[in-house]
């Protein structure tokens, strides 16, 4: 086995257990599902050191930003919601504010926080989450501002404290890191090169979960089907899926594919083992070679085009997603064009789409970018009524069909409406008696629209 950093068990030394005592803590956290899971890790270290958790941000003792890095309109955000914590501050001097997460890796953002921003109290970055029970002390005891970002990716630990958002649904880590260093993206240098857990962590999760009542299970990384390379494995990833599909958990999901890395055998597992669900979110992220080149995607079009047909052909039920970029740097008018007509070709269920943003001390960034920003956002706009088109077309093939849907609790907008995924990964709006929070429920579905489906249970 290639041994590239170390592997560690968390346990929370006993000074540390009381420095919570009394306090409370609020999490905002920003981005990508790895953000939440780091989330949930940074609830349970905190609640293992006797926090509890505030009604609101305001109440809160500790008040922490998870934050993301991929675009600079995210970090504007975060800034924003920090310079008006200021008067809190000003007011209640003894609550400590800190920020972590991709943007504590970034030393430009540092640097930024530190003269404009002196509310904030402390910063930590992605590597050293099961050191923040030290930093707390540290600061505790020092109460001046504490900065502690580590540039060489961690260890890996395992036997971190959790507390999940929902006890029926959980984001299960498989690696972390990206080697990829796709030409406009920050995450390489945010969350460090690519480490794998070791198979038995992952199923002893897993299991452990499944024993408390879990019912899905989303497998994460950054580019999921890497994994286990840097343990010397060939087809890791879809020897893991197999794995996770043994252990019998009603639902497992996988985030985010590659299509550089990706292997044909991992398809044949998701066809033959019913509990992994037949949705993929495979980003493209242009449909022109040109700009694929110069992203450093590691594939053309045809390829990506090869790999959805030959999905589509194993997996006709299948359901697509994916992530595209428009405005790239140099991205003429028949470049994106051609983004359109691939999102013609592929009908995709839904597309995160996005104008580029640069991002400093990334190859992309020193590209010349002379497309002007209305030009990128009516790109934008052609491009996600394109994929609402067929993304509505798509839906309306599930009208009167009967989908087994993961309830998880009443609607956002309507108390008296629930909603939750069907096993294709839909979003599901549906009526009913006696449905709770974590039960597949059997819905009809009554009517579309270009996201979401609605529907009532079948008794
Ligand atoms: N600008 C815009 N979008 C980006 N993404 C990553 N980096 C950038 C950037 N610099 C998008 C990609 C990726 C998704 C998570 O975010 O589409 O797949
Ligand atoms: Fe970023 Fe590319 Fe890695 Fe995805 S695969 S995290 S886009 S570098």
């Amino acid at each position: 086995m290639k041994k590239t950093f170390d592997r560690t068990t968390f346990t929370l030394e006993e000074r540390f257990k009381k420095i919570g005592l009394h306090k409370t803590y609020f999490i905002r956290t920003y981005g990508c599902q790895a953000n939440v899971r780091d989330t949930e890790t940074i609830a349970g270290i905190l609640e293992a050191m006797g926090f509890t958790l505030a009604s609101s941000q305001e109440e809160a003792d500790f008040l922490l930003f998870n934050t993301c890095a991929v675009r600079r309109s995210a970090e504007e955000h975060v800034l924003g919601e920090i310079g008006k914590l200021k008067q809190l501050k000003l007011d209640h001097p003894g609550k400590v504010f800190g920020l972590c997460g991709c943007m504590a890796q970034e030393e430009g953002v540092v640097e930024e926080i530190k003269q404009k921003y002196p509310q904030v109290d402390i910063i930590f970055g992605t590597h050293n989450l099961s050191n923040l029970p030290s930093i707390l002390h540290e600061y505790y005891e020092q109460e001046s501002p504490l900065i502690k970002v580590e540039s060489t990716p961690g260890n890996i630990v395992e036997d971190l404290p959790t507390v999940r958002s929902q006890s029926f649904k959980a984001f299960i880590n498989i690696m972390y890191g990206c080697n990829k260093f796709c030409t406009y993206c920050i995450v390489p240098y945010t969350r460090g090169r690519e480490r794998s857990r070791e198979k038995q962590h992952i199923l002893d999760e897993i299991n452990a979960f499944k024993n408390q009542g879990g019912k899905e299970i989303i497998l994460l990384g950054q580019n999921v089907n890497a994994y286990g390379k840097d343990l010397g494995e060939e087809d890791g990833f879809t020897d893991l899926l197999r794995a996770c599909a043994e252990t019998g958990i009603d639902r497992i999901r996988f985030y985010t594919s590659h299509p550089r890395d990706y292997s044909s055998s991992s398809i044949d597992v998701m066809k033959e083992y019913p509990n992994i669900m037949n949705s993929l979110h495979l980003p493209v992220q242009s449909g022109s070679n040109e700009v694929l080149r110069r992203m450093a995607r590691g594939y053309t079009v045809e390829h990506y085009k090869s790999l959805f047909d030959e999905m589509k052909e194993k997996i006709p039920s299948l359901t697509f997603t994916t992530d595209i970029i428009v405005g790239f740097p140099g991205e003429s008018d028949e470049q994106f064009e051609e983004t359109l007509k691939l999102a013609e070709y592929c009908k995709y269920d839904l597309a995160y789409t996005f104008i580029y943003s640069p991002r400093e001390g990334t190859p992309a960034a020193k590209m010349e970018d002379d497309i002007p920003l209305k030009v990128k956002k009516e790109r934008l706009q052609r491009l996600n009524e394109l994929v609402a088109k067929y993304s509505n077309e798509n839906n309306k093939s599930y009208l009167n069909q009967e989908l087994i849907v993961l309830c998880e609790g009443p609607s956002k907008k309507n108390k008296k409406v629930f909603s939750g995924y069907s096993e294709e990964n839909k979003l599901v709006n549906f009526t009913g008696e006696k449905i709770q929070a974590g039960d597949f429920v059997k819905v009809k579905i009554t009517g579309t629209k270009s996201y979401t489906l609605d529907g009532e249970k079948i008794i």
